[in-house]
């Protein structure tokens, strides 16, 4: 199987609808290790439970985001993955990070991209009226929440949303596509080639209705 290692930072959610999904059992893929850079994630609570190692790697304790994602690197590389899932990971990462994870490194982000990169979406998605808001997976690339889609789910914005109703709302939507994204991956029908993500040979992103 698909050996796959999950970095988070906080509730791990998204962690525990690939946990979910994998106990299914229709998901040649196995979570090796969850590594979190907060000792007080929810998200290792949730790995504990499911059986599966976990590691801290405080970024306190580094001079620089060399020193960190040189660490990382070797904690994520002690376990061998095939593909790197960042899930509400919040750090920031090198140019030499994302390199070394080139074509099986994806992230999720609560926002329709390539719109509202960066953090407080929900927020901003309110402030400038938008009528849709959703969320993306994608291929990391050195540009902060760039590279290649690949799969993004939509929901309306209603008149009496606020940023907790959205930010729910897109939560539940990420626990469909990223698992999905995982499944892809681990069926070998997922990869990055060049600039675009691909599905079975063809360009991503397709559109479909969840
Ligand atoms: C998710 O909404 C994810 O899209 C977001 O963090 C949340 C993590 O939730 N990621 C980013 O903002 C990355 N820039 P979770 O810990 O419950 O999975």
């Amino acid at each position: 199987p698909c050996n796959v290692v999950v970095l988070i930072s906080g509730s791990g959610s998204n962690l525990q609808a690939m946990i979910d999904s994998l106990a299914a059992g229709d998901t040649p893929a196995r979570i090796s290790a969850v590594i979190s850079n907060r000792a007080d994630a929810y998200g290792l609570t949730r790995a504990a439970q499911a059986g599966i190692p976990t590691a801290v790697l405080d970024h306190k304790g580094f001079a620089d985001r060399e020193a960190f994602d040189s660490a990382l690197i070797q904690a994520i590389d002690a376990y061998a993955p095939n593909l790197v899932i960042l899930a509400g990971f919040m750090r920031i990462l090198t140019p030499g990070f994302v390199r070394h994870y080139q074509g099986r490194l994806l992230n999720i982000h609560p926002s329709l991209l390539p719109k509202y990169k960066g953090l407080d979406t929900h927020t901003r998605v309110l402030e400038a009226g938008d009528a849709e808001h959703g969320c993306s997976v994608h291929f990391v690339t050195e540009e902060l929440d760039g590279g290649a889609l690949v799969v993004q789910a939509v929901t309306a914005v209603t008149p009496g949303d606020t940023a907790q109703s959205l930010a729910m709302r897109v939560h539940q939507l990420e626990h469909r596509i990223y698992p999905l994204a995982m499944r892809w991956f681990a069926e070998g029908r997922l990869q990055l080639d060049g600039d675009s993500a691909m599905l079975d040979g063809v360009p991503l992103p397709a559109c479909g209705t969840l």
